[in-house]
């Protein structure tokens, strides 16, 4: 099915320049598509790779309203910061733009006006969601309300995130405005829908027939999507940020960010290449792959394609490869709760460790379900896989080179039975490899990259060159060409997987720049090449530093619980009379000291201006004796004496109980004679 094509198109999702990217963004989308892009290109086959941000849509415009700058403010700054975490990760995206750039503008605004002047869009006046004070419509984010499906609170006007069902804003019980918090009212509006009704029986031939072969998570999908029958789609809507809706009449209009944002696939092409992007979208010959995460299933394979079919002129995707989503330490990553890895942090934290994470991530791709990150995971992988198994074989076998061949290739003499076994084991492995790389199942294939390392490890292993050379120094150089020959070809297997290690290792080995079919040829280096001395490929990552990165999360939970916590309710109203009643005094703790068999209480000597008096508190987790002695507190003092672990207490000392169910002694902020009363 491959040949058919000349070319290959690859989208990838373009990420809302509204925060940085994080794990879960690069495991479903980039990191796969950029394996895929650079495979391709091993392959010698033409592939541009495309990314960009999306700079529209209503949740940059309420980041914006709420730091007080303008929505261009915010997605220049999103913008640049996911534009280099991408280029540092080594992504080799062809071109990455962003909707906000004057080519998409041009290139959405005619889109919109070529289907409008063909008469494929049905003009609709409705009743909206409308907030007066803050004089607008509420359009997908800006209303938030009961979700009619599944009963969530907080569910947004496009979206309930708990169910994932997609909206429509009027669709929400007892709806808010996302702005003022008022109960919007309803006004009439026009807008302009796309009849995806009028679609629906070639999309349903054209994915549940002619594309059987799109993964089971897509497929499902999709058939879902038909079988519940499509209904026209607004393509626009009353804001102010967006590209303005090309017609007559519609001031105040802009595109639906989803009609203009898949545009941007093509726009970004078009400024990568002003002159020849057109047989990148319409020559029967180029295949087009978009890269996405689950959530974006139904606007890749129905909306744009519906929107493609309308304008005419287009080709549609081939294939679809959404992958599931990856959670992180066993909760759903979330940006508002800063439950995520930050790439750009990633890459600041563990500089130049950005193979590992490729490699994790991809060991990891959440391709057929949900999958899971790990900090503990990360250092396995990194420690028992990158280290003990790839970089130890390469620098076994470069190393032996050196020692008994001073750092110039062996001739290889005859093959013997585990020579031939050992290739045959790689050659299997480059076949799977590339198999799964082309049907995007890039978790398999790089199991089976890995399995190349594996069969040089048993070789060396099986064969122990260190022992033969004092009796067979001719077999010996058989043994290190092969590892060797290995060694070039691992160079090669893990370009698409691991790039800034494939690099290095062809340094290392002079090994140029091999296409993907020197895979397998075993004479790749030339008897006599030198090669360098092996510097490691990659380093053990000790426990400290996963340690701190799993600190760092637990500090992110413990301040977003500390934004979610909300003060006690007021306790019932009591009169001067009752308040009498509870007498408080300052004393100054003479003593303090840990009770026995009880870790959590603390019992004080307290001079209280009237001969002393005991108490016993349950602080002892948050203060140490020593930090008290001296200071003054204010207790109970008529509160009725009790045994605590067999010591009489006389009172209680009063302390405020944090967010964090923490607890902080209250005392004055000045001295006071001991037995002051406090009222
Ligand atoms: O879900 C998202 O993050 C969207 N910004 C993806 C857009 S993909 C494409 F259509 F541009
Ligand atoms: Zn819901």
């Amino acid at each position: 099915m491959e040949n058919k094509f000349k070319r290959t198109l690859i989208t990838t999702a373009l990420p809302y320049a509204n925060g940085p990217v994080h794990i879960g963004h690069l495991a479903g989308v980039y990191v796969p598509a950029d394996i895929y892009a650079r495979y391709k290109r091993l392959r010698g086959e033409e592939v541009l790779l495309i990314g960009g941000s999306d700079e529209h849509g209503v949740p940059i415009t309420i980041k914006a309203k709420n730091e007080g700058v303008t929505p261009q403010d915010i997605v220049d700054r999103y913008h640049s910061i996911i534009k280099k975490s991408f280029e540092d990760l080594g992504i080799s995206f062809d071109v990455y733009s962003r909707t906000t750039s004057s080519t998409h503008r041009e290139t959405a605004s005619d889109f919109f006006r070529k289907l409008y002047d063909k008469g494929e869009f049905i003009e609709k006046t409705s009743m909206q969601l409308y907030d007066e004070e803050a004089g607008q419509f509420l359009a997908d984010r800006y209303v938030t309300g009961t979700c009619p499906h599944c009963g969530a609170e907080g569910a947004y006007g496009d979206q309930c995130e708990k169910c994932g069902t997609s909206l429509n804003a009027t669709d929400l019980i007892n709806p808010r405005s996302a702005i003022t918090g008022n109960v919007p009212v309803l006004r009439e509006t026009k807008h302009w829908y796309l009849p995806l009704d009028k679609w629906e029986p070639e999309l349903r031939r054209w994915i549940l027939e002619e594309h059987k072969e799109w993964k089971p998570n897509v497929y499902g999908q999709c058939k879902s999507w038909l079988d519940m029958g499509l209904q026209p789609r607004a393509v626009s809507r009353d804001l102010d940020w967006g590209i303005p809706v090309p017609v007559e009449g519609a001031d105040g209009k802009v595109l639906y960010v989803w009609f203009d944002a898949p545009i941007g696939y093509i726009s970004n092409t078009r400024e990568l290449l002003p002159d020849s992007w057109e047989k990148w979208w319409k020559d029967p010959e180029t295949r087009m792959i978009h890269f996405i995460g689950k959530d974006n299933i139904v606007f890749h394979c129905i909306v744009f394609p519906a929107m493609l079919k309308a304008e005419g002129s287009y080709n549609l995707p081939d294939n679809v490869p959404a992958n599931e989503f990856l959670n992180l330490e066993d909760d759903k990553i979330s940006t508002s709760r800063n439950w995520a890895v930050w790439l750009h942090e990633y890459l600041q934290e563990l500089p130049g460790k950005q193979d590992v994470l490729r490699y994790v991530l991809t060991a990891n791709a959440p391709e057929t379900k949900d999958n899971n990150f790990t900090w503990k995971d990360f250092q396995a992988r990194n420690n028992s896989e990158l280290v003990a198994i790839l970089g130890n074989f390469v620098n076994r076998a470069m190393v032996l080179c050196h020692k008994y061949f001073e750092g110039r290739v062996p001739e290889a003499g005859e093959w013997q039975e585990i020579d031939l076994t050992t290739m045959q084991d790689a050659d299997k492995a480059i076949e799977r490899m590339a198999d799964n790389i082309e049907h995007f199942h890039f978790r398999e294939a790089l199991k089976d990259a890995m399995d190349i390392a594996r069969a040089g490890n048993k070789y060396l292993a099986d064969t122990e060159p260190w022992k033969l050379i004092k009796t067979d120094e001719a077999r010996v150089r058989t043994i290190i060409n092969l590892a060797l020959q290995l060694c070039a070809n691992l160079a090669i297997a893990f370009e698409p997987f691991t790039p800034f290690m494939a690099t290095e290792l062809r340094r290392q080995l002079h090994l140029g720049d091999p296409s993907w079919d020197q895979l397998g040829n075993w004479h790749i280096l030339p008897a006599g090449a030198e090669i360098d001395k092996p510097s490691l490929l990659f380093e053990k990552i000790e426990d400290e530093v996963v340690e701190a990165q799993v600190k760092k999360l637990q500090d992110a939970k413990k301040a977003n619980e500390l934004k979610a916590w909300e003060p006690e309710k007021v306790a019932d109203t009591i009169d001067f009379e009752t308040f009498e009643k509870l007498d408080v005094r300052v004393g100054t703790v003479l003593e303090c000291s840990k009770v026995k068999k009880a870790d959590k209480l603390l019992q004080f000597r307290i001079d209280d201006g009237m001969g002393g008096r005991t108490i016993v508190s349950g602080i002892a987790k948050y203060y140490q004796p020593e930090d008290l002695i001296g200071k003054q507190v204010c207790f109970v003092a008529n509160f009725a004496p009790r045994k605590l672990k067999g010591v009489e207490s006389q009172g209680m000392i009063l302390s405020a109980v944090n967010a964090d169910g923490s607890l902080t002694v209250i005392g004055p902020t000045g001295p006071v004679t001991p037995g002051a009363r406090v009222g």
